[in-house]
């Protein structure tokens, strides 16, 4: 086909404007990053990330500590079971022992040790028990609405798909735990917020200072939740909150795609498969059509 010199002009046309239309967008963009939104979140460094990336069992299982520890006393994981902990890829599988989730030690003595609510056979009172591995991660509070109460008015969200939940989750997990400072000269608080960085939000309406150097970031309910020294690690981590922080993102990351690595691996080893297959059909093809003139 022979392009027409029109057509070839038209066609130069479209494309100059596209590239004019694209360098308006991009020269447009500091200027909205300047009137708001939050910091790109920091990269945490996983293991898990990338096509071949694994999860760090160990980080799993300081990760589940400090969840427990620390954030369970506002956030529910409903969706976790205590069985989940012990599963293939889970913080305390193990592969050489022949346990079922259920019947792994570590699982039931880390389940032995939350409280779950439950009806008392006999009476129908309601009380609490030790959690078994079939039981849930109990939420803190009973419904949303005491949740809320007891948070200046906003529930601490569940946080079992949590890192499904936001763009990027595991690093933006690590980076608004780890991200909290001081609330810049010229900022409006209302009493129970707290300023953090990589917070969605739009903090234009509360800034007194230059209107061109709005703070990034916004408002959140939920205070610093980590401090130095905080969580006790058996196996030397530094007790940090960069450290709690990047554990505890990652056991959420994990909670929320418990069978990723899994998937990863399947989806390599369809690859290969498909690979060797088309070299095969193409082996037969070539051997069938031998000497044959077509
Ligand atoms: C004292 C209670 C409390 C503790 C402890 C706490 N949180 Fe929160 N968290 C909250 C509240 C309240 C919100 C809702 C904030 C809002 O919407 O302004 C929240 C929100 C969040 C969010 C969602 C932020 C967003 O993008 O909307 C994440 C993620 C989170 N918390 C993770 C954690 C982790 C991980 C821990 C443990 C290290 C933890 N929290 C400990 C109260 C708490």
């Amino acid at each position: 086909m022979t392009i027409q010199n029109g057509t070839r002009s038209a066609v130069f046309k479209i494309v100059a404007s596209a590239v004019a239309a694209l360098s308006l967008v991009a020269m447009a963009a500091p200027a909205t990053a300047a009137g708001g939104g939050a910091k790109h979140p920091r990269s945490g460094g996983f293991s898990f990330e990338g096509p071949f990336g694994t999860f760090d069992q160990a980080q799993l299982q300081r990760g589940y500590k400090v969840y427990r520890e620390v954030c369970a006393a506002c956030h529910g994981m409903q969706l976790m079971s205590f069985r989940n902990l012990g599963q293939p890829g889970g913080p305390f599988y193990d592969a050489h022992e022949n346990w079922s989730p259920a019947e792994n030690p570590y699982v039931r003595a880390l389940a032995a040790e939350v409280q779950v609510p439950d009806i008392d056979t006999e009476t129908g009172e309601p009380i609490t028990r030790p959690a078994t591995p079939a039981d849930h991660f109990p939420s803190p509070y009973p419904n949303a609405t005491a949740a809320a109460a007891a948070n200046g008015g906003a529930a601490p969200p569940d946080l079992s798909v949590m890192a499904k939940a936001r763009h990027d989750g595991a690093n933006y997990i690590y980076s608004l735990l780890s991200g909290y400072v001081p609330a810049p000269q010229g900022l409006k608080m209302a009493p129970g917020q707290h300023y953090n960085p990589y917070m969605a939000g739009d903090l234009a309406p509360f800034w007194e200072g230059d209107e061109h150097h709005v703070p990034p970031g916004g408002f959140i309910a939920m205070p610093a939740p980590l401090s130095d020294g905080q969580v006790t690690y058996d196996d030397g981590s530094p007790q940090t909150v960069d450290q709690y922080a990047k554990d505890v993102a990652a056991f959420i990351a994990w909670a929320s795609d418990p069978h990723a690595v899994e998937r990863k691996r399947t989806g390599f080893g369809v690859l290969i498969f498909l690979l060797l297959f088309a070299g095969l059909t193409y082996a037969s093809y070539r051997r069938i059509w031998k000497g044959i003139a077509h």
